[in-house]
């Protein structure tokens, strides 16, 4: 029941419902990773199962993979489907101009490269992931692991000649084992705290041997979900420069929360 949910999990959970708002029969869509973005994979198995819609899925995770064939989600790879016309996915942080920070879950990687392959990318969030200026998020940057501790320095030592307030990176971990993305790499999450000028910090970034890709996506959402927990919902859409307030009804949504809660 709703109740069960935590308010943070009702504004994820608004803003994912309202986010399929935008997946029409027929679509490609990327699956984006996440607790949000799970929510949104199970809102379409609903309109699958319910509604009879037809989608193909192109996940960003093992993860997000195993929950949509799970909630009856068909899934292919991005090599079998090779564009799409929409991705839904969450985000980490967004600033006024709704680039972000990602790869909070890892899958930075695989979000960038399927966002990017996507006419539209539609991301799903809650206020507390706004900020004025991106960085007090950590920055997850995917190296490959070998020769990492080299990759980390040159990082640590290129950061001392950008405009950041912190200059700190760390390995992420499970548990005593470093972290390994779906790619076998690993994760620098990067404590920066401030970014004064993101579009440079990504470019560098991706110019050291060893980074694979950086958590910054920069001018690749289209449109931004904010969804709260009392059932309002903000969409912002950076091209048309219009900014939505609805109310979404979820009182006959018990059966995905009772699907979910457990
Ligand atoms: C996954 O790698 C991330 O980019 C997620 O999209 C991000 O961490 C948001 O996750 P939540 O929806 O769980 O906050």
């Amino acid at each position: 029941m709703t109740a069960a949910l935590s308010p943070i999990d009702k504004a994820k959970y608004i803003a994912a419902r309202r986010a399929v708002e935008f997946v029409e029969d027929g679509m490609r869509v990327g699956l984006g990773t996440g607790s949000t973005a799970a929510w949104m994979v199970r809102c379409l198995g609903e309109l699958i199962r319910d509604e009879g819609m037809k989608i193909t899925g192109v996940a960003t995770s093992a993860r997000t993979a195993e929950l949509a064939r799970e909630v009856g989600v068909p899934v292919k790879t991005l090599d079998e489907v090779r564009w799409l016309d929409l991705t839904i996915d969450g985000a980490d942080e967004y600033d006024p101009n709704l680039n972000l920070i990602k790869g909070g879950g890892g899958a930075l990687l695989h979000e960038k490269i399927v966002a990017t392959a996507s006419d539209q990318m539609v991301v799903i969030a809650d206020l507390s992931k706004q900020v004025d200026t991106l960085g007090a998020f950590p920055l997850p940057v995917e190296v490959i692991p070998f020769g990492w501790q080299t990759t980390k320095a040159l990082i640590e030592e290129m950061l001392s000649n950008v405009d950041v307030l912190g200059r700190s990176a760390s390995l992420r971990l499970n548990g005593a084992e470093p972290y390994c993305s779906d790619q076998g790499n690993f994760i620098l999450d990067l404590h920066l705290r401030r970014i004064a000028n993101p579009a440079q910090l990504s470019l560098v970034l991706n110019q050291i041997p060893g980074v694979v890709e950086n958590g910054l996506f920069l001018d690749i959402c289209d449109v931004l979900v904010i969804g709260n927990a009392d059932g309002t919902v903000e969409v912002r859409d950076i091209n048309n420069g219009t900014v939505e307030h609805e109310r979404i009804d979820i009182t006959d949504t018990e059966n995905l929360f009772v699907d979910s809660a457990e």
